[in-house]
């Protein structure tokens, strides 16, 4: 399939997988790549800038494809060395970044100068007309129904997918709830240039996520995620766990009063290798998109996508293409 998504980016499908924190190691972006999508690392996975390079070094072993890595400004406690980590991706001959939270305004001009193409993640129209104007190459536009940080303005796909095809000039994908190949017909339709996914590229062999992870998500249904850190204006799509109703519980009870200190233990840095390499569903929230109610198996990056494509072809040809009434 040809988009101007996939001519942006020299890929095959126009499939991503977005950038996850302890989910988006080289393993999993290679297997991406190879099978003709966009593979992302999470940047700031991990620890420093050097590992960083290691960690793109090891991605290059394993593809010949292009990948991204993925660079997140979201409130922390320490702010990670934001120049080093963007030197360790233009050293490391990677020429796609995908930027998430703040305005990534800063890092653009290296970025650019490298011959990087940047992709930034947004969740309302008015953050995709921002991006567009400060020259970012495209946009994920990431729907109410996402894994990980949904914003504040609850607009869902079947809306927030078209308000941003009437808008924008530079390409888009759709983002959030994206599962099969119905999802990316009825994104194409929406007016986006093809998809990117979390929640699903967790559910596949590559994923270097422990095995309860996996099997999690084939439990869960659509009704299993809950939104977390509303109050603090930092709203995050998790799976439903111990940890999720402690955290919700601390909010009920404290209210408007609540600080980022009071919630640090269900939701910090640590909580993410607890879940995703040892295996502790309920060590901490962690982000899941309500997509999990369209997770039914664990196949392998190059299936999933063949499948994707297969039957998004389908769907064009034999299901609409029979509706067509010629005139
Ligand atoms: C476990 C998990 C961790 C994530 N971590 C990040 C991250 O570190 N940075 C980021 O920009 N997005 C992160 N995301 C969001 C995804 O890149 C993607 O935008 C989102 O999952 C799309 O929604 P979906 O899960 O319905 O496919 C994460 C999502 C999940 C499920």
């Amino acid at each position: 399939m040809k988009t101007r998504i996939t001519d942006l980016f020299g890929i095959e499908h126009p499939i991503i997988q977005g950038g996850m924190h302890y989910v988006g190691f080289a393993e999993l972006a290679a297997a991406v790549s190879n099978a003709g999508g966009l593979g992302t690392i999470t940047g700031l996975t991990q620890p420093s800038a050097a590992k960083l390079a290691d960690e793109i070094a090891r991605c290059h072993d394993l593809t010949d494809k292009p990948f991204a890595v993925n660079l997140t400004f979201l409130p922390s406690l320490s702010t990670p060395d934001y120049p080093a980590y963007v030197k360790a991706i233009i050293d490391g001959g990677v020429k796609i970044v995908e930027t998430a939270g703040r305005n990534p305004q800063q890092v653009l001009p290296a970025l650019h100068d490298a011959g990087i193409k940047v992709i930034h993640k947004c969740t309302s129209v008015r953050h995709s007309l921002k991006a567009q104007s400060i020259g970012c190459d495209a946009v994920s536009v990431d729907g109410f129904e996402c894994g990980g940080h949904p914003g504040e303005d609850d607009i869902p796909n079947f809306i927030l997918l078209p308000r941003a095809a009437d808008e924008l000039e530079i390409p888009f994908v759709a983002s959030g709830g994206m599962a099969d190949g119905r999802s990316l017909v009825g994104a194409l339709a929406m007016g986006a240039e093809g998809i990117n996914m979390g929640t699903r590229f967790i559910a596949t062999r590559e994923a270097p996520v422990h095995e309860n992870v996996k099997q999690a998500l084939i439990a869960a249904t659509e009704l299993d995620t809950r939104l977390v850190m509303r109050p603090l204006r930092n709203t995050e799509r998790v799976l439903v766990n111990a940890a999720t109703e402690r955290l919700l519980e601390k909010e009920k009870k404290l209210g408007g009063e609540i600080k980022f200190e009071d919630i640090l233990d269900e939701v910090a840095g640590g909580v993410y290798p607890k879940v995703m390499q040892d295996g502790d569903m309920d060590a901490g929230v962690w982000s899941c998109g309500m997509v999990a109610g369209l997770i039914h198996d664990v196949p392998s990056c190059q299936e999933l996508i063949d499948r994707i494509m297969s039957e998004a072809n389908a769907i064009v040809r034999e299901r609409l293409g029979g509706m067509t009434v010629s005139a």
